[in-house]
């Protein structure tokens, strides 16, 4: 990595957000935090940000942006993150409050201030498609985008069949992205199932004693049940940063360099990323889907981001 990486990270916690926040605050600077809808309402998504940031004690900025996709129906994953969209921990009294409700503006008032950051969505795309309609200037700004969502074909969809949430909640925004021509990284399903938590996990963040490292331990073992009751499956996964090590750690990965289309009229593929990988030719392209990581040092990487005590 040449320097610290800026980035601002647009998310909807939810367990593995909490996650990609932690390992960001680490390995990169955040320049601050903006939340959508997603993977519960916004009110407690903004709320679960907030939390987040001060159980690690981590001073960054936090603007609530869009509470509900532009066009779908509102979807939640309550089924998967709880009622409170970070069932697990006994969250603490919330001493900090949301410095806005201008995630949406903010998010091109960053990039212009800070040339060369990188944006890291790891919910439903809302935000960052009001953004780039609202501002056309925003992604001439940044070094690229990185996001969690979608996935190749060959991996199953988790919303549907062939779709994955973040993309599925708002095809539409996640086809303002991907009409651009800015840098796209992506991790999908078809990567982030690679990296994986189980029972042992759990264990191995409890043992750090840290207050992040406890926070972990008893998100994981929400999440990691809520896997089984879900899946079928004792182990999750450890999705929202892989897009944050996309940007401080890219040797992790293995990537192509693709084409990627949003459907939006499948009557049963609506939602889906459809990755061109036909070569050499037609499928080349700007995205680079990421295909492959290294699990064991991501893995690492997480843990020791909470072995240190609070900032
Ligand atoms: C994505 O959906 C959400 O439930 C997770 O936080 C992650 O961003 C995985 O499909
Ligand atoms: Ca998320």
């Amino acid at each position: 990595m040449d320097e610290t990486p800026r980035v601002v990270i647009d998310c909807d916690p939810g367990h593995d957000d909490a996650m990609a926040i932690i390992l960001a605050a680490r390995h990169a600077e955040v320049l601050g935090l903006t939340t959508v809808a997603g993977n519960i309402g916004l009110d407690l998504t903004t709320r679960n940000a907030l939390v987040t940031t001060q159980i690690m004690g981590l001073d960054v900025p936090v603007r609530r942006g869009a509470a509900r996709p532009l066009v779908a129906p509102p979807r939640d994953a309550a089924h998967v993150h709880g009622q409170s969209g970070l069932d697990g921990p006994t969250l603490p009294h919330l001493e900090r409050s949301e410095v806005g409700t201008d995630a949406v503006d903010w998010l091109a008032t960053a990039a212009r201030d800070n040339p060369g950051m990188w944006l890291i969505p790891i919910g439903p795309l809302t935000n960052v498609a009001l953004a780039i309609r609202r501002h056309p200037d925003l992604l001439g700004h940044l070094r690229g985008v990185s996001i969690m969502g979608g996935g190749t074909a060959d991996k199953p969809g988790n919303l549907t069949s062939m779709a994955e949430f973040n993309i599925a909640v708002d095809p539409e925004a996640a086809a303002v992205l991907f009409e651009q021509e800015v840098p796209i990284r992506m991790c999908g399903l078809n990567v982030t199932h690679q990296f994986g938590a189980t029972d042992a996990e759990a264990g191995d963040f409890r043992a750090l004693g840290t207050a992040t490292g406890v926070f972990v331990a008893d998100l994981l073992e929400h999440y990691i049940g809520a896997y089984e009751r879900t899946f079928g499956i004792r182990r999750a996964a450890i999705h929202d940063p892989c897009a944050v090590l996309a940007v401080t750690h890219p040797e992790l990965f293995e990537f192509e360099r693709r084409r990627v289309h949003i459907e939006l009229t499948g009557t049963h593929t609506r939602g889906m990323t459809v990755v061109d990988r036909r070569q050499p030719g037609p499928g080349d392209g700007p995205v680079e889907v990421a295909m492959a990581i290294d699990a064991d040092r991501a893995m690492e990487l997480l843990v020791d981001a909470c072995a240190a005590p609070a900032l």
